[in-house]
């Protein structure tokens, strides 16, 4: 088990913070934890660097670590959700959930009216947290993603009204 488990795995005692570049590795740590292929650290810097960046972290823990990330961006009205996780020991706590929520926030108050994503059609957790907030599904891609194996996934584009 992680050494970063806290005996109260509460969402009150997370800290949303904006994810500023100097948080890459740890969230390239944990991108990696939950996501085939991993994105570097390099490519995770890129990504927060980037001007339309509208990012938040998870922290959590002693040692404070990144326990969950969100990382969008925000173009003209719309904003999109690029890559969100959880570290496996803080899932079902609630905390995708105010990931999601803050970024939506966020959007909004960037003027932001619509918020996109893609999620795998067979990601049934993904699924449920983003029906839960009412993402309704606006597009389909044919075998968008690859799996170990050769196996092709639908990819499904889902929006929420900001
Ligand atoms: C998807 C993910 C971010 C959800 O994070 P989370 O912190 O566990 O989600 P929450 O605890 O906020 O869940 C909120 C609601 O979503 C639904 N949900 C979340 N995970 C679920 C699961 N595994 N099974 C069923 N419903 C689930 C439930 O309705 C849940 O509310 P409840 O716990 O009161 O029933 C997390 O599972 C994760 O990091 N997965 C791996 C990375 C990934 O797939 N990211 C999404 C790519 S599009």
């Amino acid at each position: 088990m992680s050494s970063n488990v806290t005996p109260f795995r509460n969402v009150k005692h997370v800290s949303l913070l904006w994810a500023a570049p100097d948080r890459a590795a740890e969230i390239a740590a944990l991108h990696a934890r939950l996501f085939q292929p991993a994105w570097d650290e390099a490519a995770i810097t890129a990504l927060l660097e980037h001007p339309a960046s509208t990012s938040l972290v998870a922290i959590a823990g002693d040692p404070k670590l990144a326990v969950g990330f969100v990382i969008g961006q925000l173009a003209a009205d719309e904003a999109e959700i690029i890559s969100v996780g959880v570290a496996p020991d803080w899932q079902r706590a609630g905390l995708g959930k105010l990931l999601v929520e803050g970024l939506a926030r966020a959007s909004k108050r960037g003027d932001a009216n619509r918020l996109f994503l893609e999620v795998a059609a067979d990601n049934n957790a993904a699924l449920a947290l983003y029906r839960k907030l009412h993402f309704a599904e606006t597009g389909r891609r044919a075998r968008y993603y690859e799996r170990p194996g050769g196996a092709a996934v639908d990819a499904l584009v889902l929006a929420l009204k900001l």
